[in-house]
Formats: C-alpha cells, sequence, structure tokens
C-alpha cells in the first residue's frame, strides 16, 4: 500500500515509487513530522524527536501529560500561529473574539484511492490506479476551524502533491489570514536553496545560496506568479549536483500571489512553507464554508539537481497538461508580432502566410493590433471586434486566404486587461479592478479588469466566442501585461476587501477552462510579457507559455536553462527573430529547438541563403520533435557556471537517440574541448550523424568526445545527433 497508517504506533507512512514521507500523531493528538526522504522500509523512530535543551522560552503543552513537549522545539507536520509553536506558521485564522490562535490536532484520517480534483483550481491529475489519496482532519477545538490536509503520492513518480481545505466548522464568521498549501520539516539546514529570480526578458535566472539561521522566502504580490520569482524553490545538499546528492523541489500550481519560505531555527532545522502569499490576503469564512488552497507539488531524489527536473517533467507533461494537445504535435507557427508589431493589414499578413508556407510553417499567428482602432498599445482593450480598416472584408476573409494556403490560424487576445481608451471602458467605468478614492495607477497604458465579477468574464468571454464560433480559429495567444495594483472590486463587501487577488485569478482560470470545454480542440498558448506567469497553474490550461520576449539567443539561454529547472521543454515557447547574420540564424535556431519552436519574422527580410537554412531548421525541427518534446533534458554545461560556452542533450525514453546542443557565449581558449554526454545507455553503441563517427554509451559517457573542431567563437553554435547503431 502506498500509504499506510501504522494503528500501534500512529504513524502514516506515504511512499511513492523511491520516496517515503512520515509523520505521526503524537501525545495531544498534535501532528509530529519524522521523516521526508528515500524509500524506507521500516518506521522505528523511537526518540526520534526528542531534543534535549529546554528553556523556559519553550512553552510546553498541558495536552501532553507525561514529559515535556513543546510546540516550539517540534517539527509540526502544519502549524498554527500564537499557541506555542513561534516559529513562521502555517495558517492563522481570526476568530469571532478576535484573535488569531489557531492550534490544529489530528481528529481521523482517510485512505482513498486515486486523486481528487480541487474545486475551482488547477492541479496535477491521476487515475484511479496511479495515485493514493490521504486526508487527515485536523480542528482547533476552541474555534471549530478544521484544517484536512490532503496528501497524494504518485506511484511512479517520487512525487507528493498536497493542498488544505479549511472548513468553518462553527457558527460563528472565521477570517483566514493566512493559509498555506502545506508545510514541510526537515531535520537539518544543510541545504542550498535553489530558486528562479528575473525581470522582463530575463526571466527564471538561477540563484543558489547557502541556507541561514532565520527567514528566506521568494514571493510575489504582484497578482501573478510573476517574472520576478518563479513559485519554485528547492532544497539542494551542500556540494549535491546535476547529477549528485539530496534535492527536494517546491513547486506551486498558482499564478497569482504566492510565498515560499524556509525558516530555520536554532536547533539548525528547517521549516518550509509553501501557498498564497498572506501578505495582502485575507479570506471572509462563514459557518459552513470551506476555503481550498492551491495544490504544493513536492519532488525528492538523490540523484541531483538535473533528476529533480526530469521529475518535474515527466509529472507535467503526463499529469498536468491535459486535452488534445497534450498528445498532438503542436503546429510550427510563424507570429505577427516581431515582423510587424502593429503595422499590418490583410495583404501584409497573407503575404507573410504565403511566404511561411513554402518556408514549411504550419500556422500564422496574428498577434496584438487587429482589434478596435487599436495600432498602438494605447487604446481598444477590451474591444475584441476586429478593425476593419485594417483587416479589409472582416476576419473572415483572412481566415479564409490563410486557410487556401493550408496553414492553421491563430490569434491574439488580452482578455483580463482594459483600456481607459476603449468603448468597453466608457460603458463600465467600474469594471477594472480599483478601490474607491484612489488613482489608479496605469501601466502600458491599461488596467486590468476585474476578473472576479461574473459579469465581466461573460461580457469578455461573449466577445470571444462571438469570434471563435463563427470563424475557424485554432490557437489563441493569451497575454496579461501588467501587474495589478489598487486591488479592489465593486462587488466585493468590505470585509471581503483582501480577497481580491485570490479571486481574480479564479476568474482567470474560470474563463480559460470554460473556453476550452466550448472549444476543446483550441490550442491555447500563454504569455505575460513574456514569461511573467510561467507556472503549473497557467499550464494546467495552455500546454505552452511564450518564455520571454527576449529572442537574443545567448541572452535566451539563462532563461530557457532557469526555466528547465521545472517545467518541459515541451512548454517553453521559442521562438526564432529576424537574424542578423548567418552565425546568428542557426544560433538563434538551434536555441529555439529547445522549445516548441516557431518563428517571429517578415519571411521577406531573409535572404534566399537565409531560407535555405530555415529550411533546414524545419527538417531538424521534425525530426527532433518528439524527442525534445517526450525525452529527457540532460543540462550538460550551464550558463551560470561557466561564461564561455553551454551544452545541453536530449535523450529519448528508450534511449536510442541524442540529439546534443552546444553554443559558445565567449570565445576562451581554455573553453572545455572534451565534453562528457550524459543520460545514454553504456551497453547501447551509437552513430553521430555528422561524423558518421561510432562509439558507445560508455566512451560518449565518460571519455566524451572533442568538440574542438565543431564552430566555437562567439555567438556560434552547433548540434550532433546521435541514433543507436544496431
Ligand atoms: C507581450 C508579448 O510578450 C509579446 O509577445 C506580444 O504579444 C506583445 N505583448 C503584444 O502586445
Amino acid at each position: 500500500m502506498p500509504i499506510t497508517f501504522i494503528e500501534d504506533k500512529k504513524i502514516f507512512k506515504l511512499d511513492t515509487c523511491s520516496t517515503s514521507y512520515i509523520f505521526c500523531v503524537e501525545d495531544g493528538e498534535f501532528l509530529v513530522s519524522l521523516y521526508y526522504g528515500k524509500k524506507l522500509p521500516d518506521t522505528n523512530f523511537t526518540g526520534y524527536i526528542f531534543r534535549d535543551y529546554f528553556v523556559s522560552f519553550n512553552p510546553n503543552s498541558p495536552d501532553v501529560k507525561d514529559r515535556y513537549f513543546s510546540p516550539d522545539l517540534a517539527p509540526l507536520e502544519y502549524s498554527g500561529f500564537g499557541a506555542g509553536d513561534f516559529r513562521k506558521s502555517a495558517a492563522a485564522i481570526r476568530n469571532k473574539d478576535g484573535n488569531i490562535v489557531t492550534d490544529f490536532r489530528y481528529v481521523s484520517h482517510e485512505i482513498c484511492s486515486g486523486k481528487p480534483k480541487l474545486k475551482g483550481l488547477p492541479a496535477t491529475y491521476a487515475e484511479e490506479n496511479e495515485a493514493t489519496t490521504l486526508y487527515v482532519t485536523t480542528e482547533d477545538r476552541t474555534t471549530g476551524a478544521r484544517a484536512i490536509l490532503q496528501y497524494t503520492v504518485f506511484e511512479d513518480l517520487p512525487v507528493m502533491t498536497r493542498s488544505v481545505l479549511l472548513e468553518n466548522a462553527s457558527d460563528a464568521v472565521m477570517d483566514v489570514e493566512k493559509v498555506y498549501s502545506a508545510s514541510v520539516a526537515l531535520p537539518d539546514m544543510d541545504y542550498d536553496f535553489l530558486h528562479l529570480y528575473g525581470n522582463w526578458a530575463a526571466e527564471r535566472h538561477l540563484e543558489r545560496r547557502p541556507l541561514a539561521r532565520g527567514q528566506q522566502s521568494i514571493s510575489s504580490a504582484r497578482g501573478s506568479s510573476s517574472h520576478h520569482h518563479n513559485p519554485f524553490a528547492a532544497l539542494v545538499r551542500h556540494g549535491a549536483d546535476e547529477d549528485h546528492g539530496d534535492v527536494y523541489g517546491f513547486n506551486l500550481v498558482y499564478s497569482s500571489n504566492f510565498d515560499i519560505t524556509a525558516d530555520c531555527d536554532f536547533y539548525e532545522c528547517t521549516r518550509i512553507n509553501m501557498g498564497i502569499n498572506p501578505d495582502g490576503f485575507t479570506w471572509h469564512l462563514n459557518p459552513g464554508e470551506t476555503f481550498q488552497t492551491p495544490e504544493a507539488v513536492m519532488v525528492y531524489t538523490d540523484a541531483g539537481i538535473g533528476e529533480m527536473s526530469r521529475i518535474f517533467h515527466r509529472l507535467y507533461r503526463e499529469h498536468l497538461i491535459r486535452g488534445k494537445w497534450k498528445n498532438e504535435k503542436r503546429p510550427l507557427l510563424i507570429n505577427s508580432w516581431e515582423a510587424a508589431f502593429f503595422d499590418f493589414d490583410t495583404e501584409k499578413l497573407v503575404s507573410f502566410a504565403a511566404q511561411a508556407k513554402e518556408l514549411g510553417f504550419e500556422m500564422l499567428v496574428m498577434d496584438d493590433g487587429w482589434f478596435g482602432k487599436r495600432n498602438e498599445e494605447t487604446n481598444s482593450l477590451g474591444d475584441w471586434y476586429v478593425n476593419e480598416n485594417k483587416l479589409v472584408g472582416g476576419i473572415g476573409e483572412l481566415i479564409r486566404r490563410v486557410k487556401a494556403l493550408g496553414m492553421k490560424f491563430g490569434m491574439w487576445f488580452e482578455p483580463e486587461m482594459i483600456s481607459p481608451d476603449s468603448d468597453l471602458y466608457r460603458a463600465h467605468p467600474d469594471w477594472c479592478i480599483h478601490v474607491p478614492n484612489r488613482t489608479r495607477s496605469i501601466a502600458r497604458t491599461q488596467y486590468v479588469i476585474d476578473m472576479s465579477r461574473q459579469d465581466v468574464r461573460d461580457n469578455i468571454f461573449g466577445q470571444i466566442c462571438s469570434i471563435l464560433d463563427n470563424y475557424d480559429v485554432d490557437y489563441i495567444k493569451w497575454d496579461f501585461n501588467r501587474n495589478i495594483t489598487e486591488a479592489g472590486s465593486a462587488l466585493l463587501e468590505k470585509e471581503q476587501g483582501k480577497e481580491i487577488f485570490h479571486r481574480f485569478v479564479l476568474g482567470t482560470y474560470e474563463l480559460m477552462d470554460r473556453l476550452l470545454t466550448r472549444f476543446p480542440d483550441l490550442l491555447l498558448e500563454n504569455c505575460s510579457g513574456g514569461g511573467g506567469r510561467f507556472d503549473p497553474g497557467t499550464l494546467y490550461f495552455s500546454p505552452q507559455i511564450w518564455t520571454s520576449d527576449n529572442t537574443e539567443a545567448l541572452q535566451r539561454l539563462p532563461i530557457q536553462f532557469g526555466t528547465s529547472y521545472c517545467y518541459p521543454a515541451s512548454t517553453m515557447g521559442a521562438h526564432v527573430s529576424l537574424p542578423h547574420s548567418m552565425d546568428e540564424l542557426v544560433t538563434k535556431g538551434n536555441v529555439a529547438l529547445w522549445g516548441t519552436f516557431g518563428y517571429e519574422l517578415d519571411p521577406g527580410k531573409l535572404s534566399e541563403e537565409f531560407k535555405d537554412v530555415v529550411k533546414k531548421q524545419v527538417e531538424e525541427y521534425h525530426l527532433t520533435y518528439d524527442l525534445i518534446h517526450y525525452g529527457d533534458l540532460y543540462r550538460i554545461i550551464s550558463p551560470f557556471d561557466n561564461p564561455y560556452h553551454c551544452a545541453w542533450s536530449f535523450v529519448s525514453p528508450d534511449k536510442s537517440a541524442m540529439h546534443f546542443t552546444h553554443v559558445c557565449m565567449q570565445y576562451h581558449p581554455v573553453m572545455k574541448r572534451i565534453i562528457r554526454m550524459k543520460g545514454l545507455d553504456e551497453n547501447k553503441m551509437y552513430r553521430c550523424r555528422e561524423t558518421g563517427e561510432v562509439y558507445s554509451g560508455a566512451l560518449l559517457m565518460n571519455a566524451g568526445i572533442n568538440v574542438s573542431k565543431f564552430p566555437r567563437d562567439a555567438g556560434q553554435s552547433f548540434t550532433l545527433y546521435f541514433t543507436e547503431e544496431k
């Protein structure tokens, strides 16, 4: 059984294929964490949590009679606030008396096969026989607040998911001021805190620093998961690297304000809390009501950071991405943004499509600028009807001509935004996010529309449907180009004021879900000024996300390396923009292959010589599609470790093929010449397409190959394709 309750010891043991997570019910019905790590055969934890140094500043619990027990010293599984544990609490609920003392104790539990859906929220999914779920009901005996802790273990992957359902089981109103999705206790702090930070056009760069006593956290308060921090963090054993060592990876399936905090105490123990950012959050809970937290995903491996990434990749490919596009080949697209910005009409778009078809592309995406009176970014968001001055004959005519060429058709929307200069805003000035008596901050000359409102969502849905119901649209790029300020809604009661961020994202999720339910074949690509909302919550609805507005190949390398710590290549929107030299074209292509692949340029600006190279890139895309979309990624040389060059490979699941890419950022004579491959079968023989040489997997991985004869000046790159030689 993947989840067992050992009755006599009151121990819960949750096993995946290679990990165990163990906690127990202590005296006083405290839930106490015992272990998380490599799979264990037994559960003898006698005396394990006892720490022998107590002082009067660690309050003891009167509920534990026969010995000293302090909630402040115990590795509590899910700690409340103000009842003896002074570390960062997982939950705090303001009760009818006005205080926020919260103290959850075990009541009961239930173990079920499968994995339940989370109401209104995206989450990983599993078939009945692929996962097992434990529900542990805990209660604050004074207030009647209940926290039902949900744990799911996957059987074929070392993955657990966690979430919490809060219930107001009292007859008085409560205000939830803080409710994390999960809290994890580890008995030491000999780890590095690894996370992804960034900015617009520089998303998901890597930060790794040793844990220190005190709290260290990453968070967002922007109303989106954000460019600045990703809802992903890992604890990496000091000295662990890509291929060796203990790694715990944590990721939140959430697209709004989040917080991941590691709290290290005097005893050098670590508590990780992850969930909705309590800053700016309070949820008003009436008697009988529940509040569901987002899902936290937890991965453990002792085989290094690279393996942690591959586990996340498999999980998200198989248990997060849904619908038709989970397994169907995505169309190779050309996007009009960097090709024309706002300056296009039907003739120009049809000409892009015709030339793109010649080059082997499969879909034209009409980006921003087709609606209202939009010729610049100052207006028309919310007016989702076609600008017939640009698209003469309407959108139907454009689509008819694009489809006649044998191309698919996609288009851009920014459904969560409204321009002050729009018909929609003039009709409904209260439909944007705002608070009374305060100026509305503007960003990119736009406001954020109030997605918490059903009437607003219905309007936007109606406008999108009036296009999708009538025209054959294969793809939507869903953009989100600013963050949320003056967060408030005209419809929320005063006591619900701090619910707006969460209600907003629930509204966004509902709208995406409604769209996909009505148009199940639609391919949705999300975007937020590039990769400002690149998270598993968004991936649940759209199998690909535009990774960054930065399409310069060398600057993209850290962005793609960083993104790959948690997210698979099949989710990373990556396009080739207009190159200025042959080397740049080749390298932009090689870098974009590590993603969904497409072009974002005016094909008319490509010389014949460049076009021949583009055609080769298209062939390479088809050849390597399965390998890159479904294979295993190995980061071989990282731009975060080496300023001169970097390299990565994709290996097919059966290890019969490998695609290797090398990019030189900066020439240097001491650049590594010998590169050792990873992830191959040492007993298989592989032929290199480029050289015709045949090597064993053992040789490629242990001796490596000498790459000095391949292009290695600054900006140059090359790929090698190896297939099994039988
Ligand atoms: C930001 C996106 O990241 C770009 O790709 C493009 O769609 C623009 N928005 C359009 O306004």
